[in-house]
């Protein structure tokens, strides 16, 4: 295991706080039900460290996960609630969004934002929406936060088909795109090398 230990430390819903800052940070971002809290799990190699389920809008607030590297460094892993849900409020959805951009604007630890497109659906505009705004964000604070694009549920199509579609999402975006499936595990140790190469820095 790349990751010898994880654990849950703390939870914030809107109108609550995070713990301080303390170490770098790797934030998961995408729609509802792209399979965020999966690839956490995949990642760390524990199955059952992250709730996940089958419906959209399991993870409710912003769950952090503080982890350690074969190496001994330590970094928090930051399960962001989806985005897209269209059955909750806009009340809900307005807070929850203000929650989220809070956490990525003033987050001072944070190294990388990852964020997840399922391999099928492709960029849409909300993903589009979050990288301008970080990239914003990060131009103002000249903060060097690395954003990472993985394609996910790979497993799902062909792979010619998971292949064109994360060329089409590389290209529009200008990024290299990462392909993904927690269910064969496929890019598993590609992604972790980039994150750990970031979160050295
Ligand atoms: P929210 O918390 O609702 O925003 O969802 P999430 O992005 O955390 O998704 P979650 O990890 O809960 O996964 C949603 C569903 O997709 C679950 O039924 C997972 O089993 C499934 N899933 C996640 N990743 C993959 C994958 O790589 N391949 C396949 N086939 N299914 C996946
Ligand atoms: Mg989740």
């Amino acid at each position: 295991k790349q990751i010898v230990h994880a654990q849950f430390l703390a939870a914030a819903a809107p109108g609550s706080s995070l713990p301080a800052p303390t170490m770098a940070e790797i934030a998961f971002a995408g729609r509802s039900n792209v399979g965020k809290s999966s690839l956490i799990n995949t990642l760390v190699e524990r199955k059952g460290l992250v709730r996940t389920g089958a419906t959209p809008g399991v993870t409710r607030q912003i769950n952090l996960f503080e982890a350690r590297a074969r190496d001994g460094a330590m970094f928090h892993l930051i399960d962001l609630p989806g985005y897209g849900y269209a059955k909750r409020s806009k009340a809900e959805r307005t807070a929850w969004g203000d929650l989220i951009e809070g956490y990525l604007k003033g987050r001072i630890t944070l190294a990388a934002l990852v964020i997840l497109v399922d391999v099928r659906r492709g960029l849409e505009e909300d993903d589009l929406e979050l990288i301008q705004f970080v990239e914003e964000a990060r131009d103002v604070q000249r903060r060097p936060v690395e954003i990472v694009i993985v394609a996910t549920k790979v497993d799902k199509i062909g792979r010619s088909a998971s292949r064109s579609a994360t060329a089409a999402m590389a290209k529009s975006t200008g990024r290299k795109v990462i392909n993904f499936s927690s269910v064969t595990g496929e890019g598993r140790a590609e992604l972790w090398a980039l994150l750990r190469k970031v979160t050295l820095g």
